[in-house]
Formats: structure tokens, C-alpha cells, sequence
């Protein structure tokens, strides 16, 4: 089978990271990159493709088959646009755009045209990630009643050199990291109801906040809490405890907590805990400690392979345009509690 001919724009930070992956995997062939910064060439020369500062241009002359936005959050709706013109389908990074009216924008014209949208929630393939899901909403559990994520690490001071990154709504740990946790719990847990959250900027004193304590009501009933702060040197995050990218300092600790009625899960190390005895429960009597074993396999390579499915039309996305505007939802709803010190609920 022939690979899939994929196009990048913005070559930066990820867009690079995606450049790489295109021309080294056998499902897909990179045949041009667009950035709006002349400095970016380097990028494409590295990868020894065309080099375009005008979309309409390359897509023009590379006749890609797909395209991978990986240009700032307040962009996505723009770059959208220009490639469903092209009947483009798109893998969009995360967040899908910067407010629920540009996404919804995206998916209109996107279905309108028949463009295929995969939202780049990366983590939604990691087999762990789908092993977690399906514990949690198999019996093993039993009812999940709670849930509880620490999510606490160190960016570096020059991480904040990108303007962008320093304001809202595109930058700061909700739009920017968070929104993969909120994403990844209604992948595993449902659908959020309500958030409630309180925010700190102290640490760093920019415009966007720098820690984080959210409580969140599912659907189900479920209770959630987050706890979250990228300006503290702590072991305890999903990003130093997956494993998932080996950028980050691997720490072989836990971050993620599932508490059902019957047993309870803690991620990444997916250890269960159970009575030994289901007859003899309660505070008093031993509890068990199994492991579940999942391979480990990158998930921007399987979300890369998946995408390449969706354009043939082999596969519906994992994540399509709607989905990925809930979950921007949901974290902007968490942005609008802290403005207004109050509980938000989601329609
Ligand atoms: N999936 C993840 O884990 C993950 C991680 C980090 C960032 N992201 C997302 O990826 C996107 C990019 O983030 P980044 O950190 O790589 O940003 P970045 O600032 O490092 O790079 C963005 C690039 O896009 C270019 N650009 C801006 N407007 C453009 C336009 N209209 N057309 C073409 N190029 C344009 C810029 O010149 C820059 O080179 C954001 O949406 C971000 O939220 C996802």
C-alpha cells in the first residue's frame, strides 16, 4: 500500500516532533512543510521536503492527502478553514481552537465538506491509557465512585519565552496540559458535569495560572479532583510517570487514582487493589495488590498510523471534531470557574 502523503504546519515544538515521525514511518511520506516563520525551513531541509510560508501554495503544488496542524491554539481555526477549502481531512493538535464557537466553526465546514477531523489527544491511544478504560468500565472495579489525579512537575523557566504561551486562553496548564487530563477522564470515566476550580499564579506571575485545585461531578455520579502545578519539582505527574515520552524524567511513581466499590487502580504502574477475601471486606481485613502488564508503544506513532486509517476511510476517528470540542468545553469551563469563583456546569 502506497503511504499516505501528509503535509505539517508550524514546525515548531510538536510540529517538528510530527515532521519526524511522518518521514520515518512506513504509513505515511512527508511531502512538504508550512510555517509561517522563515526560520522554520531548517525543519523541512532536515527532512529534505519543500519548504512553504503560503498554505494554499504547497497544497497546491505537494497535493497532500492529509494535513497536521500543529500551528498556536488561536490559529487552528484559520489553517481549518484553508485546508477543508483544499478537501484536506486534518489531524488538529489539541486543544481543537481557542473558544467552543472556532471549533464548532471547524466541525461545520469540516462535515460540510466531508474532511475527516482527528483531534490530537494523543494519550487516547496509549494501550495503557485504553487498558485503564476498559477496568474502569469493566466489573473488576465495580462502580466507580471517585477519581483522583496529581498532576505537579517543573517546566522550565524558558518553556514561558513563547509569548503565547504566557496568556490566556491558549497558554498556561489548563488549555496546555490539563485539558489531557480532562480529556482522558471522560475517555476512561464519561461525560463531566460540573467543574469547580481555583487557581494560584504566584509562583511564576504571569498572566496565566501556574497551580490548580479543580473538583469535578461526572454523569455518573463520580466524584473528581485534580490538583495540579507545573512551577513545583515533584515526581508526581502523568507526563514523569508514563513513560510515554522519554523527554521527560521518567519517575517510577503513580499519578492517577481510581477508587470503584469493589477495588481501586492506580496508573501508570496499573496496580489493582482488592480484598483478598471479597467475603471478608472492610478496614480491618488484607487487601491484595496485582499488577496488569500493558505493552508499551508510543502514542503519537499510533495516533499517526490511526490517522492515516482515517484518511483511507478505514477507521472513524478516535477522536473526531466534536469530541475534541467537549473537551475544550470542559476545560474552558474550568478557566470561566476560577473567573468567577464559582461552580460552572456543562449542557
Ligand atoms: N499533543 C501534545 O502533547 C501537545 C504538546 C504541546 C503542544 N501541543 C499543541 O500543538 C500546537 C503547537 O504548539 P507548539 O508548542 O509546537 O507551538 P510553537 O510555538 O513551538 O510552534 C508553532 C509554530 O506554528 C507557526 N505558525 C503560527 N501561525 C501559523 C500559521 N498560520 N501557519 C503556519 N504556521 C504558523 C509558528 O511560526 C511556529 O513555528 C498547539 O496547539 C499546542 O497546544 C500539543
Amino acid at each position: 500500500m502506497e503511504p499516505v502523503r501528509l503535509a505539517v504546519v508550524g514546525a515548531g515544538l510538536v510540529g517538528s516532533k510530527h515532521a519526524r515521525l511522518v518521514s520515518s514511518e512506513p504509513a505515511s511520506s512527508l511531502v512538504g512543510i508550512c510555517d509561517v516563520d522563515s526560520r522554520r525551513k531548517s525543519v523541512a531541509e532536515r527532512f529534505d521536503v519543500p519548504f512553504y510560508q503560503d498554505l494554499e501554495a504547497l497544497l497546491a503544488e505537494r497535493n497532500p492527502e492529509g494535513a497536521i496542524i500543529a500551528t498556536p491554539n488561536g490559529t487552528h481555526s484559520a489553517v481549518a478553514e484553508v485546508c477543508t477549502r483544499n478537501g484536506m481531512d486534518m489531524l488538529i493538535e489539541k486543544p481543537i481552537a481557542n473558544s467552543v464557537g472556532e471549533a464548532r466553526q471547524i466541525v461545520q465546514s469540516a462535515e460540510a465538506a466531508g474532511c475527516q477531523v482527528l483531534v490530537g489527544h494523543h494519550r487516547r491511544h496509549n494501550p495503557l491509557i485504553q487498558e485503564a478504560r476498559s477496568i474502569v468500565q469493566g466489573d473488576t472495579l465495580g462502580r466507580l465512585v471517585a477519581v483522583s489525579i496529581t498532576w505537579a512537575l517543573l517546566k522550565p523557566a524558558d518553556w514561558y519565552e513563547v509569548d503565547w504561551r504566557c496568556r490566556r486562553p491558549s497558554g498556561g496548564p489548563v488549555m496546555v496540559n490539563l485539558i489531557h487530563e480532562l480529556d482522558v477522564l471522560r475517555f476512561i470515566c464519561g461525560e463531566i458535569r460540573q467543574v469547580y476550580a481555583q487557581s494560584g499564579s504566584s509562583a511564576r506571575g504571569l498572566e496565566v495560572e501556574d497551580s490548580l485545585s479543580i473538583t469535578l461531578s461526572f454523569d455518573s455520579g463520580a466524584l473528581g479532583s485534580i490538583l495540579a502545578s507545573d512551577a513545583t519539582p515533584s515526581p508526581w505527574s502523568y507526563e514523569l510517570t508514563s513513560g510515554e515520552n522519554p523527554y521527560y524524567f521518567h519517575t517510577t511513581e503513580n499519578s492517577y487514582y481510581f477508587l470503584g466499590t469493589q477495588a481501586s487502580l492506580a496508573l501508570p504502574k496499573m496496580e489493582l487493589w482488592q480484598y483478598a477475601d471479597p467475603a471478608r471486606a472492610g478496614w480491618q481485613h488484607p487487601l491484595e495488590q496485582s499488577r496488569r502488564k500493558v505493552a508499551k508503544a508510543d502514542p503519537l506513532v499510533l495516533q499517526l498510523e490511526h490517522f492515516c486509517r482515517v484518511v483511507r476511510r478505514e477507521e472513524p476517528p478516535l477522536v473526531d471534531g466534536r469530541d475534541g470540542t467537549r473537551s475544550l468545553a470542559v476545560a474552558l469551563a474550568v478557566l470561566e470557574s476560577i473567573d468567577r469563583k464559582a461552580p460552572v456546569e456543562l449542557a
